[in-house]
């Protein structure tokens, strides 16, 4: 098992250890050759993000098929110049990787891993087992009612193991589980959680552990500053060291606001993982600018949610800039604790949170702008080292 509490300094030692032997790989000096190879330079900025963090943490991004199958464009290039950790937002997904039982879908992963590799990246697969973009029929199909609890565990157990076996020894971190606490400090009441009751996290570790030892296991989930949500997952790694289940840190997502989290309450998360001796990853970050709207609505366009589609003006984009200044200064802080650190996305164009929770709206959430040049929060961000 890999979760006993390390003291301070093992656990930097550890982490730097780490850190060091991924970048002194040959990662940085591989890309600029790769890049030289390719043609795709671009004029570099005079310090990018991966170098500036590179005492710090991981820097990462998020990236879907447009970057990996599209090698030569300008979005590549930001990612190969500015990041060392990729995450891929939506193709090892359930019901894309996996849409009916017999049926895999291998062609984007394998791309995602290739071009990975090609830039000696640090590989985040996500998610394993989630609630959401499941195919239809897993719980519920009309020509198979009445799948049992055994079918389901099996089917579970064989999606895992085969997606981490194949990608054994190159995808270097799994989100195992995702999103299986509620707001309420709950379990979600999910289907899985129905058909399998809250026994089906520890078992998905297992299997994923058994598949590939040397693979980073994580629990991944949103608002984990919420108190609720912090003492329920301290209570379910606490419960999974005196059963020997393996994990090996949480990621704490990281979808933020100009007003929130409380930053202070983000820092005691990171605490609370830190001391039961996991390793923390910002693995979703982004600040929303937008007019919130209450969780768990969705309301239709309005042109009042929508107040800067012609663009951001220079006070709020001072405001994100200064967001973003305090969360890497708070991240910094704790840069004994975090791993990597990853952004839910490049540039504004592509982010979620121009369509979530109210489709059509024009979102700056991202440190580069629609014409994928860094943005004042960049500037901001890349000051503090
Ligand atoms: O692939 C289909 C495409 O064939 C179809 O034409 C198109 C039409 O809408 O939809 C495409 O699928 C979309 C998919 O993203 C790929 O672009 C889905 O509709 C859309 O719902 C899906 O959204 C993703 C979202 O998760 C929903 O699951 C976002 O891209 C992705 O960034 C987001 O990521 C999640 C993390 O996995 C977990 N944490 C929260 C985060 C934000 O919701």
């Amino acid at each position: 098992m890999n979760c006993s509490p390390l003291t301070a300094n093992e656990r930097l030692e550890k982490k730097i250890l780490s850190r060091r032997r991924f970048l002194k790989s040959g990662g940085l000096l591989l890309t600029v050759g790769v890049l030289l190879r390719t043609g795709s330079v671009f004029a570099a900025a005079e310090r990018q993000l991966r170098d500036a963090f590179q005492d710090d943490f991981l820097m990462g991004t998020m990236i879907d098929p447009v970057v990996y199958l599209r090698e030569g464009s300008e979005l590549a290039g930001v990612v190969a110049r500015e990041f060392n950790s990729l995450t891929a937002g939506n193709i090892f997904k359930w019901d894309h990787i996996h849409p009916t039982e017999k049926h895999w879908n291998w062609a984007h992963a394998d791309a995602f891993v290739e071009f990975g590799e090609k830039y000696r990246m640090h590989l985040v697969g996500h998610p394993l087992v989630w609630h959401a973009q499941l195919p239809i029929g897993l719980f519920d199909n009309p020509a198979k009612p009445g799948q049992t609890p055994a079918i389901l565990t099996e089917k579970l157990q064989q999606h895992i193991t085969r997606i981490v076996d194949r990608y054994r020894g190159r995808i270097h971190v799994w989100d195992v589980v995702n999103e299986a606490i509620a707001e309420d400090g709950n379990w979600y009441d999910n289907h899985w959680y129905q058909k399998l009751g809250p026994g089906y996290i520890a078992s998905s570790f297992r299997w994923a552990r058994e598949a590939d030892p040397a693979a980073k296991l994580l629990y991944n989930d949103f608002n984990l500053w919420d108190e609720r949500k912090r003492n329920k997952t301290v209570e379910m790694i606490k419960f999974f060291k005196s059963e020997g289940v393996p994990i090996d840190g949480i990621g704490i997502q990281g979808h933020m606001g100009l007003n929130y989290p409380d930053l202070k309450e983000l820092e005691n998360s990171i605490e609370a993982f830190s001391r039961e001796g996991l390793e923390v990853h910002i693995s979703e970050l982004e600040v929303d600018v937008l007019p919130t709207v209450p969780i768990g609505e969705f309301p239709q366009y309005r042109s009042e949610l929508d107040p800067y589609k012609d663009g951001l003006p220079k006070e709020v984009d001072q405001k994100l800039a200064q967001r973003y200044k305090d969360i890497f200064s708070s991240l910094i802080k704790y840069r004994d604790n975090i791993q990597r650190v990853t952004l839910w996305g490049v540039s504004d164009d592509r982010s979620w949170k121009n369509d979530f929770p109210v489709p059509g709206r024009t979102n700056y959430p991202l440190l580069f702008d629609r014409n994928r040049q860094p943005k004042r929060a960049y500037d901001a961000v890349i000051k503090l080292k």
